[in-house]
């Protein structure tokens, strides 16, 4: 028997895990026993107790308080409760999703300790070294024993960054192995589309038709932090509802934002318009819903511009690249940054735009068992 330690801490860690975790649950993986780990990065019921039960995740075996604070600080408190957790647990290895301050963390602990690390979303690049998740990711990849690509692009980057991603021998953080695996969030939105359309009640509760809203959401800290920014991407979504109802399930760093330049005009025609419904952030069954039924998504978040993209939307990027390149390669999503003219410009493009083609880019839905079962090796 192997003990696997999975770490997650925020939103999407969370979502990601359940697809891997409902694999290791079905028969034949009683070889691995997963222990899981939640740093306590995200906190509020709404921002991750509701996925654990809706998604049957199994209650976190550790849970550290990390809470919110300054990168260092909030990084340094789940650095000691993760180490200690490797030593209590005896981890075989460390399974880490995406690019959070909870990810670093674990590489970070795992690799010191020589335990091996297992990274799912490996080799995405932003190639902006300011955004705390390249740093984040380019770190833990060269921490990694194996790392889970889900794109090509992935692939290419990690080569490029001297990784032998060819090799196919006895694997080492000195000899790691790189596997092209499809989406694992694929795999969940697969899994729940159907279950959401019949069980989620979110647009009778908004009063929504499908085809008829856009659904958008703000989060990225270079566009909350920055009141020139999140004023631009307001005033584009304001223009937007003149003309069709806006959604916006806000995060919560973007509701303390909004709150501290509320006065601002731009932001007041925002708050008050009577076509933008601000709700609170909502379950996975809700987004995924939302997302199937509305018209586009207009959206900073990684996750929520590949699920428009699953669910066959056009979506139009709050920012300046993309890690998720192939969406905008293929004509599916405009990168329109904290540009109101450009966001304007990209919601009429993409309102008239027909000829989408929606190729399988993210693999066959299936990344999860394909993930548990290269582990396995690993270990036997
Ligand atoms: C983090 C990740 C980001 C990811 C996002 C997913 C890092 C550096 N950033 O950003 O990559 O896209 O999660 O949502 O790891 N807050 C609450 N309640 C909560 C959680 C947060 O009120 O349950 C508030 C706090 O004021 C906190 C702020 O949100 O300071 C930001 O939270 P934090 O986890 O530091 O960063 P995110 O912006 O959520
Ligand atoms: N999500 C959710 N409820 C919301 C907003 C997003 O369940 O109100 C989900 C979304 O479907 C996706 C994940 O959260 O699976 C994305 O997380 P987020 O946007 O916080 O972070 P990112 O993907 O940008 O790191």
């Amino acid at each position: 028997m192997k003990r696997l330690l999975t770490v997650v801490g925020a939103r999407p860690q969370i979502i990601k895990a359940a697809a891997l975790s409902r694999v290791l649950r079905t028969a034949g993986y009683s070889d691995l026993q997963e222990i899981l780990l939640h740093t306590g990065q995200h906190y509020d019921d709404n921002m991750s107790g509701v996925f654990f039960r809706e998604m049957g995740i199994p209650e976190p075996d550790v849970q550290l308080d990390s809470g919110s604070g300054s990168h260092g600080t909030q990084t340094a408190r789940m650095l000691s409760g993760i180490e200690q957790a490797i030593r209590e647990h005896q981890a075989d290895g460390v399974l880490v999703y995406g690019d959070t301050n909870s990810t670093l963390a674990a590489a970070l602990a795992a690799s010191k300790m020589h335990v091996p690390v297992f990274h799912v979303e490996a080799g995405l690049r932003s190639f902006d070294k300011r955004m705390p998740e390249e740093i984040n990711r380019i770190a833990c990849d060269h921490m990694s024993t194996l790392l889970f690509s889900p794109t090509l692009a992935g692939i290419h980057n990690l080569a490029r960054e001297g990784f032998n991603v060819d090799y196919r021998g006895a694997y080492h953080i000195n000899a790691p192995g790189v596997f092209h695996c499809g989406d694992v969030m694929l795999d969940n939105t697969l899994y729940y589309a159907e279950k959401a359309k019949r069980e989620s009640t979110v647009l009778r509760e908004y009063a929504l038709n499908e085809n008829e809203f856009v659904l958008a959401t703000v989060h990225r800290d270079s566009n909350t932090d920055d009141p020139e920014r999140l004023a631009a991407i307001c005033s584009a979504l304001a223009a937007i509802a003149d003309s069709i109802r806006v959604v916006f399930p806000i995060h919560p760093r973007t509701k303390k934002c909004l709150e501290a330049i509320k006065t601002d005009e731009r932001i007041t025609r925002f708050l008050e318009h009577p076509k933008v419904k601000i709700i609170p952030p909502v379950s996975f069954l809700d987004i995924t819903e939302l997302e199937r039924a509305c018209a586009m998504v207009v959206t900073d978040s990684g996750g929520v511009q590949k699920e428009a993209f699953f669910l066959k939307k056009p979506c139009i990027i709050l920012r300046p690249h993309t890690e998720w390149i192939e969406i905008v390669e293929s004509g599916h999503a405009i990168l329109a940054d904290a540009d109101t003219t450009r966001i304007m410009d990209g919601f009429a493009k993409l309102r008239s735009k027909t000829d989408f083609t929606w190729p399988e880019l993210f693999g066959d839905g299936q990344a999860a068992r394909f993930i548990a079962d290269t582990i396995r090796s690993y270990f036997s």
